[in-house]
């Protein structure tokens, strides 16, 4: 059940900024950070897939259009990133379910999806919510089935520039070093959890992490 009092950190870090974020994160790169996540994910056909933190729901269109016929669902706390979500995926004309929900508490029956995609929704959770959402991700994804995420790197990585510093300074990053990750993914049950791949954003000044985890087969 959605708790619509918890607070959250919305897409753009607030509410005013909402209409700036899609323009912004396309100018520093995420189109082509969230294609080179959907062929680490490679979905198949009759797939079920689920984007955690969707906000304005980019991604999740991205997903429906490559993959007419598969069921898409993107689920995020934040009401006005949802409504702009839901108009994207009218004026494409495509059909996406977008609920509105935590990522540690999934309004999703266990072993339902084949895929879950978190695209820069890792760093918006507290340190003390990071646990549960991974258990959840987990408890959703059928046998056999991956989780498939990208963030901004953690402490470590070497940003250039003051826009990327000023990104990669702030309190949420300190939880994403690529061995915090991999350790709660294990931790919340998951097997062959990996980073994948290292990316860059913003011209190369921004470094991100691709990571995928993946549920035993024969085991729920
Ligand atoms: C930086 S945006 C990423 C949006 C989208 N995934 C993308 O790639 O553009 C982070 C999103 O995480 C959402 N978020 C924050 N806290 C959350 C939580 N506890 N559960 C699920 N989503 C959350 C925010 O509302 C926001 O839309």
């Amino acid at each position: 059940m959605t708790n619509v009092q918890r607070s959250y950190l919305p897409a753009a870090g607030r509410d005013w900024m909402l209409p700036l974020y899609d323009p912004l994160v396309k100018l520093l790169g995420g189109d082509k950070t969230r294609k080179a996540l959907l062929e680490q994910a490679a979905v198949r056909p009759g797939d079920r897939v689920l984007d955690i933190g969707c906000g304005t729901g980019t991604l999740a269109a991205v997903i429906k259009r490559l993959h007419p016929g598969i069921e898409v669902v993107g689920l995020d706390p934040d009401p006005r990133a949802l409504a702009r979500a839901r108009r994207k995926a009218q004026q494409a004309e495509i059909g996406v379910q977008f609920d509105q929900g935590f990522s540690d508490n999934l309004p999703y029956a266990a072993a339902s999806f084949d895929r879950v995609f978190s695209s820069f929704m890792f760093h918006h959770l507290p340190e003390g919510e990071r646990g549960n959402t991974l258990r959840e991700i987990r408890r959703v994804l059928k046998p056999g089935a991956s989780l498939h995420m990208v963030d901004f790197a953690g402490p470590g990585s070497r940003p250039h520039g003051s826009l990327a510093r000023m990104l990669h300074s702030s309190e949420r990053l300190k939880g994403n070093s690529e061995d915090r990750i991999l350790t709660m993914l294990k931790q919340a049950g998951f097997s062959h959890a990996a980073q994948v791949m290292r990316g860059t954003m913003l011209f190369g000044r921004l470094n991100v992490n691709y990571f995928q985890a993946s549920v035993p087969s024969g085991q729920a």
